[in-house]
């Protein structure tokens, strides 16, 4: 945000910060404004001139909450097999810090939201947002995640009921939102799982339990954002709908 943007609190006319936001023109979002499309802290704004602080509004357009903060970086990362999800790893493994180095170097504090094994591949979130992530992580919010398990063995038709049912770990009783036989194929089954709770090794624990080990994991969704076709170790921007699905997602 550029300092005429009021990154010092000072308030700044609304059509100002959503055109400085990207969203549309300045006369543009006057219309959006106009129009009723545009809401300050819970409240719609159709008047001309409103000012705002931009470092404590929440400003949506359609309902979709606006980041008016571009120091605020939101990646999807494709986090490799035999990757750590750590920033730097003492003993040198290959690491999630190695793949967005250059970012790091630049001054970004990035971080990754939760954890995925050393050898689960796919989506991992990246972000510097705090609060977005320390609520992603948080249990009362824990948005769904979406895996795809190669696991030994051919799947019975009644493990999905026993899984969504739940079942006893040693931590405690843990279940599935969904689970779904996607395909078997010489003694092993592909199969998806959905679910939203976070604990350590959970999909590998629960498949394990109900007597299918699990031979490789990829992780292909978190709450609205999909990995879709990625290169493993590459990463790509959020685009502002899912940002803003990530927040609504946890009540910001
Ligand atoms: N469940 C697991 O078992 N491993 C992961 O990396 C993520 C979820």
């Amino acid at each position: 945000m550029t300092e005429s943007a009021g990154r010092d609190g000072s308030p700044v006319r609304l059509q100002k910060i959503l055109a400085q936001a990207g969203i549309a023109s300045r006369r543009a979002s006057e219309d959006l404004i106009a129009r009723g499309r545009v809401e300050v802290n819970g409240k719609i704004v159709r008047e001309m001139g409103v000012k705002v602080d931009p470092t404590t509004a929440v400003i949506r357009v359609d309902g979709t909450r606006i980041v008016l903060d571009d120091d605020l970086v939101y990646l999807a990362l494709n986090k490799p097999r035999g990757y750590h999800t750590t920033m730097s790893d003492e003993m040198g493994r290959p690491c999630v810090g190695d793949l967005v180095a250059d970012r790091v170097d630049a001054g970004q504090r990035l971080f990754h939201v939760g954890r995925l094994d050393a050898d689960t591949e796919g989506l991992l979130l990246v972000t510097n947002d705090g609060e977005l992530s320390h609520r992603l992580m948080h249990p009362s919010y824990e948005v769904s995640k979406t895996y795809m398990a190669t696991v030994t063995g051919v799947v019975g038709k009644g493990v999905g009921k026993k899984l969504r049912d739940g079942v006893e770990l040693e931590d405690g009783p843990a279940k599935v939102d969904q689970f779904a036989i996607v395909d078997v194929h010489e003694g092993r089954s592909l199969v998806k799982v959905v679910l939203h709770e976070g604990r350590k090794h959970i999909v590998r624990r629960l498949l394990d339990e109900v007597g299918y080990p699990v031979e490789s994991l990829v992780r292909i969704r978190f709450g609205a954002v999909a990995l879709g076709d990625q290169r493993a170790g590459s990463f790509r921007k959020l685009n502002r709908k899912e940002v803003s699905d990530l927040y609504a997602a946890v009540g910001l």
